[in-house]
């Protein structure tokens, strides 16, 4: 029973270990035993590690990792581990990294590893001019941007460029300082956070107008990871044929390009497995498909990620461009031990590597949800594993949980009712 004076105003309660706020939140929201025994197990995250990773920790929440197969990424084979709740994402990059391993799988790449900090200046009495005095200013606004960093400068990082743009904004004229900072195998939020608000004093004084906002821009537009695949027809096609299947994966991108109501599950389709090896290497998820989408939308129109083509000799050839925000050290990444065991796995040593790899990923992901889509629908592929879910959720354990998703595939009917009924009579005939 939850108490109907419950209150959510707790103090200190940021100051308490995991266990005591457990006990709290047990209290506030009437959990009995069962529900609150499925919190506090933290796997191989340690607790206290967890509790330094966010704010008022309890637990933690566990999600499948799965390997997919089959993936060659310019010329070298990997596993890449995914981390997604969602059936049937991994084994969309296998079949997708399947058809087109023969023909060489992925050929992969990055436009650079530089990273863009915003710096917002308003009540400027003349933005145009000073514009000019910010960029004349370049030396200087390097050596504060690079002495905020020391190590990324070791590590070959560093201030790249300063841009100024004139924003016409609601507000009247607004000037916008664009730092260009290559953060090398960083994501490089921290960096070049710390850049702009170093700078922004100097901007003030600079342009005589009031700054507020500084903060690195998630449309990571000098970060695109790249990646490419030919699929050839015999390798595609199945009862209805390779050109058949090229047509229709094009024909769905045509769609998804012109329509945004489509574009963004079609985009959706592609973050499925782009996320995956995100979350599974500790990166932000959020920084990266943020970026996506606004990558998407960058000509006015929210459009594909992906492009699909016919080659010279009739073949598939997909493409995807995207930004790619993501790093090997700091944060998550650097302090799970999955993060870590994931990065050992892929085989991959620069952030550049790491980024590619994923839009490879983003492609096979795409390449897979389209051929469905044209083809048998992606009911059937997803009702295997749903009813194996449903299976579970009646009762079904052991070998039955196949036997009796088999059956609810085989009437077409997935449901928890039948699910039960057919447990119920299984049951009876094996007594
Ligand atoms: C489901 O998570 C993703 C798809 O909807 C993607 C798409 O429609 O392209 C299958």
């Amino acid at each position: 029973m939850t108490n109907p004076h419950r209150s959510s105003r707790i103090s200190g309660f940021h100051k308490k270990s995991p266990v005591e706020r457990l006990a709290i939140v047990s209290e506030f929201a009437g959990l009995d035993a069962a529900a609150a025994a499925a919190l506090p197990g933290t796997g191989n995250l340690d607790i206290d590690l967890a509790d330094r990773l966010v704010e008022n920790v309890i637990g933690s929440m566990n999600i499948p990792l799965g390997i997919a197969t089959n993936m060659k990424v310019d010329g070298e084979d990997l596993l890449i581990p995914m981390a997604t709740e969602e059936s049937s994402v991994v084994a969309a990059v296998c079949n997708a990294a399947r058809q087109c391993y023969d023909a060489g799988g992925f050929t992969t790449s990055m436009s650079g590893t530089l990273m863009i900090a915003q710096i917002q200046a308003i009540g400027v009495a003349d933005p145009h001019a000073a514009r000019l005095r910010i960029l004349d200013r370049r030396d200087e606004i390097k050596a504060v941007c690079d002495g905020c960093d020391p190590i990324l400068l070791k590590f070959g990082g560093g201030f790249r460029d300063v841009e100024v743009r004139v924003l016409d904004s609601q507000g009247g004229p607004m000037l916008v300082t664009h730092l260009i900072v290559d953060t090398r195998d960083a994501m490089g939020a921290n960096a070049v956070n710390s850049m702009a608000e170093k700078l922004a004093p100097h901007i003030a004084e600079w342009t005589g107008g009031r700054v507020y906002l500084r903060i690195l821009s998630n449309l990571a537009d000098r970060r695109l990871a790249r990646a490419h695949a030919v699929w050839p027809l015999d390798q595609i096609g199945g009862q209805i044929g390779g050109e058949a299947v090229r047509d229709g994966i094009i024909s769905a991108y045509h769609f998804a390009d012109a329509d945004p109501y489509r574009a963004a599950t079609h985009n959706k389709g592609i973050m499925n497995g782009v996320s995956a090896v995100v979350l599974a290497t500790g990166n932000d998820t959020r920084a990266v498909e943020a970026g996506a989408h606004a990558y998407a939308a960058r000509n006015g129109r929210y459009g594909s990620l992906t492009r699909f083509e016919v080659t010279a000799d009739g073949h598939l050839s997909g493409s995807i461009e995207l930004p790619m925000a993501v790093g090997l050290i700091g944060g998550a990444t650097k302090a799970h031990p999955t993060a870590q065991a994931c990065l050992r796995i892929l085989g991959v040593t620069s952030a550049e590597r790491l980024a590619r790899v994923i839009a490879a990923v983003g492609l096979a992901q795409n390449f897979s949800a389209l051929k469905a889509l044209a083809t048998t629908g992606i009911q059937k592929g997803h009702m295997a594993l749903h009813a194996q879910n449903i299976a579970m959720m009646a009762g079904a354990v052991g070998e039955e949980i196949d036997r009796v998703a088999r059956i609810l595939v085989e009437r077409g009917t997935v449901r928890q009712d039948v699910a039960q009924a057919i447990l119920e009579d299984m049951r009876a005939a094996a007594q």
